[in-house]
């Protein structure tokens, strides 16, 4: 068997939103990788650049001038030859000459690409024999934030965690569950709601922020009830996408309200206590460390998450880390570029007791490599919605990859 690379090629095509992106085949000798890029909306300032100027047919031009002459021969085996390879050649520390998403679609399909050499599917290469854990899912069902259209939710997105299910495929039924059981609780709250949903297949409503939380909370503890397991409200709150930075204030729409970062800290802190979170996303602006610190102090049992915080860059984890500033991060791996990089971010968070979960994009491809990474990496969670192919596409992997473990799958320790 041989991982030896013979061709690699890209293409552009679609995301979820109907976006162009790239995707890129990785050929070995016995193996072969296939990837295209998701792309974010509600993006964090310091993540790598996705394309260089001139877009997805400017990275597609540059790859094949640039990248695919120096990979042809390379062992796909040698990921972080490959992954140091994409750095060198593109030169700079944010990916603006060959495209983040180009670094992200090779990267992953090397991987995959080695897998399939072996045999193997993708979450065992990356883990070996011991990656037999599988991630709770941390599924968005309502929300609005940069991910919805006209007036709905500030916060950008209402999760669930099923704490407690026995297994993956009870996990995945208790966030459909609660995602089917909100629609019909806003229905009948607003005969005037559609059915709207955002780019993630949650629930877009005219809703306040507050009420929205209460129908979640009450969803999720109608299927703790029914399932005997503990379904529990998260929030990524994207608050970023908000702040007003000239006036230094978080501006609520919906509640016509303007909280500053103290009465931002209030309101968290205010919403987590009431609503039992489980996980909370983004609570500040993302430059603002001082608060994440201040808000991981005053809470307990809930995992305050950097996403646009962190944007899987471990220079930007280790001043968390100092600081104190969450518990949790988002690895979100075209964030930084390549495989390695992302799990170079994840062990550092690991080894500082902070909670990795392995995340989509607003726009997603219908691939489910981010299944694999997820076992293959041990995150704990996966944030990859409850609905919509795209979303759906990486649940029916874990549902598989649960299959193939068989007697030895197990629920990840949270
Ligand atoms: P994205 O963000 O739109 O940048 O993918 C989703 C999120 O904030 O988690
Ligand atoms: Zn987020």
């Amino acid at each position: 068997m041989s991982s030896i690379i013979e061709d690699v090629m890209a293409r552009k095509l679609f995301n979820s939103r109907g976006q162009e992106t790239i995707e890129v085949d990785v050929v070995t000798v016995d193996g072969f990788g296939r990837v295209g890029a998701p792309a974010g909306a509600s993006t964090g300032k310091a993540e790598v650049v996705s394309y260089p100027k001139g877009g997805v047919d400017a990275a597609i031009r540059i790859f094949e001038e640039l990248v695919v002459p120096e990979l042809i021969g390379m062992d796909a085996e040698e990921q972080n030859e490959i992954d140091a390879l994409l750095h060198e050649i593109d030169g700079t520390d944010n990916f603006c000459n060959i495209g983040g998403n180009t670094a992200f679609a090779v990267s992953v399909a090397n991987a995959e690409a080695a897998a399939t050499s072996y045999d193997l599917p993708m979450f065992q290469f990356l883990a070996g024999y011991a990656g037999n854990e599988l991630p709770y899912p941390l599924g968005n069902v309502l929300g609005g934030g940069k991910h919805a259209l006209g007036k709905t939710t500030d916060i950008q997105e209402y999760l669930v965690i099923p704490l407690k299910a026995r297994n993956f495929v009870e996990a995945a039924t208790a966030n459909i569950m609660v995602h089917e059981k909100i629609g019909a609780m806003l229905r009948k709250a607003d005969p005037n709601f559609t059915g709207g949903r955002g780019d993630e297949g949650a629930w877009a409503p005219n809703i306040e922020n507050e009420e929205a939380l209460k129908i979640v909370v009450k969803a999720c503890d109608e299927v703790s009830d029914e399932l005997g397991i503990e379904v529990r409200a998260c929030l990524d709150v994207a608050a970023s996408s908000f702040y007003d930075p000239k006036k230094q204030v978080y501006v609520y729409s919906m509640e016509g309200k303007k909280r500053d970062s103290g009465e931002q800290l209030e309101f968290m802190l205010h919403l987590i206590e009431e609503y039992k979170l489980a996980y909370v996303e983004d609570p500040f602006d993302e430059d603002d460390y001082e608060s994440f610190a201040e808000l991981t102090k005053k809470t307990k049992n809930c995992l305050i998450s950097g996403d646009d915080l962190f944007v899987t860059n471990r220079e930007r984890l280790c001043k968390g880390i100092e600081m104190g500033a969450g518990n949790s991060l988002i690895i979100k791996t075209n964030q930084i570029g390549t495989l390695s990089d992302a799990w170079e971010t994840t062990k550092i968070a690991k080894r500082a007791g902070y909670v990795p979960v392995m995340s989509h994009r607003s726009g997603e491809t219908p691939d489910a490599h981010l299944a694999h990474l997820a076992v293959g990496f041990s995150c704990p969670v996966i944030k990859s919605g409850v609905l919509h192919g795209e979303r759906i596409a990486k649940i029916n992997e874990l549902i598989r990859i649960e299959e193939t473990l068989g007697n030895r799958a197990q629920m990840a320790i949270l």
